[in-house]
């Protein structure tokens, strides 16, 4: 039997690498995804084939995760065996600016979510995208026993959503987990998070397209992982026999300032020459360090980190300058661009 899944976020990072994996093991895959006056479907479109035409397996539907009426009728008309719940508002220093919002698509999106498959009695098996942000203040190494201490609306969201989901899990006995990942990157990163604003840039620096690269806090440390490793995690989780929540990360620790020395030296530049503060890009509370402890994802799924932050910030480098080389597109500073 070819197993469903549905996933929420589909158009994102994660959400392209997740539809691959499970495009390779044979599900078939249907996509959430926002209308929007322009193309938004950019990191999956390698994967599309036309449903007119037979092997079609990727299929999307138009909704939003602040629509509950529209979880309800899509999830009875694909009656997924499998949910992940990905979408999410999910850029921390833009949840200071739009706070309600992001409590409106990071926290009750799931809750809206859990609720249309208790309220058609959907037998499914949920991921539910959570995030080491709920550690917040609390120091490292996390793990799944840490408490949660969130530091910006985007960490208190995804906190409410992590309990829902343990909450509909024990109430309803519904098959729910939470994936409680650190950060994870790749050349498919948004372009405002901090590794992929690092990686564009000196791949433009080294064309000579830019001279400059202006950031907030250097001292931050995390715990940068590869994403196509982490969607295999999620994965894993939703095979187990059993329904628990795991940390998933590399467990080794970094500071912005590394990341950006390791991109900078792999074109042979020194940062330091570049670099510039500006204070735009601090938020009004800050985590200082996520770690996380990994043991249980690896003890009991059996999942391992295998790219590391240098080699990670090669990868990610290398693709940018291919995509400079081939694309060319001017990249424009933006006024509004605060993130
Ligand atoms: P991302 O690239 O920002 O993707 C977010 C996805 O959510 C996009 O497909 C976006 O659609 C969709 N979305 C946003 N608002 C929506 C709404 N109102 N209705 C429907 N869809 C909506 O994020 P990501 O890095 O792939 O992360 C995936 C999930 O994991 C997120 O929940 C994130 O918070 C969580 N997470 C990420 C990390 C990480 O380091 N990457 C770590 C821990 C947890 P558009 O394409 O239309 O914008
Ligand atoms: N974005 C950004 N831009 N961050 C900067 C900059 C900058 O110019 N300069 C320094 N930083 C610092 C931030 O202050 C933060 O400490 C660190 O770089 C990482 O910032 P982001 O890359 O924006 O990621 P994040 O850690 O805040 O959030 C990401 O990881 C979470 C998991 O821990 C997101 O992917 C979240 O969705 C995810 O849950």
């Amino acid at each position: 039997m070819t197993k469903r899944a549905l996933i929420t976020g589909i158009t994102g990072q994660d959400g392209s690498y997740l539809a691959e994996l499970l495009l390779s093991k044979g599900y078939e895959v249907h996509g959430l995804i926002r209308r929007a006056s322009t193309f938004n479907t950019a990191r999956i479109d390698h994967l599309y084939v036309d449903p007119h035409e037979s092997g079609a397996k990727l299929f999307l539907h138009y909704g939003d995760i602040t629509d509950g009426s529209r979880l309800v009728t899509l999830l009875a008309q694909v009656r997924p065996d499998e949910v992940y719940h990905l979408a999410a508002q999910s850029h921390v220093r833009v949840s200071f600016d739009e706070p309600e919002y992001t409590g409106d698509t990071t926290g009750l999106g799931t809750i809206r979510l859990l609720e249309a498959i208790r309220m058609i009695g959907l037998e499914c098996r949920f991921y539910q995208a959570s995030s080491s942000e709920m550690f917040g203040a609390a120091p490292p190494p996390q793990s799944e026993e840490t408490p949660f201490y969130p530091r910006s609306p985007y960490g208190a969201a995804k906190v409410y959503s992590y309990w829902v989901t343990r909450n509909y899990r024990e109430a309803y006995g519904l098959f729910a987990v939470n994936g409680i990942l650190f950060n994870h990157e790749s050349p498919r990163r948004g372009e405002t998070f901090v590794t992929r604003k690092v990686t564009r840039a000196v791949a433009r620096i080294k064309a000579g397209q830019q001279d400059e690269l202006y950031l907030g806090n250097l001292d931050a440390v995390r715990d940068w992982g590869y994403a196509p490793e982490f969607v295999e995690a999620m994965w894993l989780m939703l095979q187990h026999d059993e329904a628990q929540d795991y940390v998933v990360a590399t467990g080794q620790a970094y500071s912005v300032r590394d990341f950006v020395r390791f991109a900078f030296e792999h074109v042979g530049l020194d940062w330091e020459q570049y670099v510039k503060f500006d204070d735009r890009y601090l938020r009004p509370t800050e985590v200082d360090a996520l770690v996380g402890d990994p043991s249980r994802a690896i003890k009991t799924l059996g999942w391992t980190p295998r790219v590391h932050t240098p080699e990670l910030a090669a990868i990610m480098v290398e693709s940018d300058i291919k995509a400079l080389e081939t694309e060319g597109t001017p990249w424009v500073h933006r006024a509004w661009d605060r993130d």
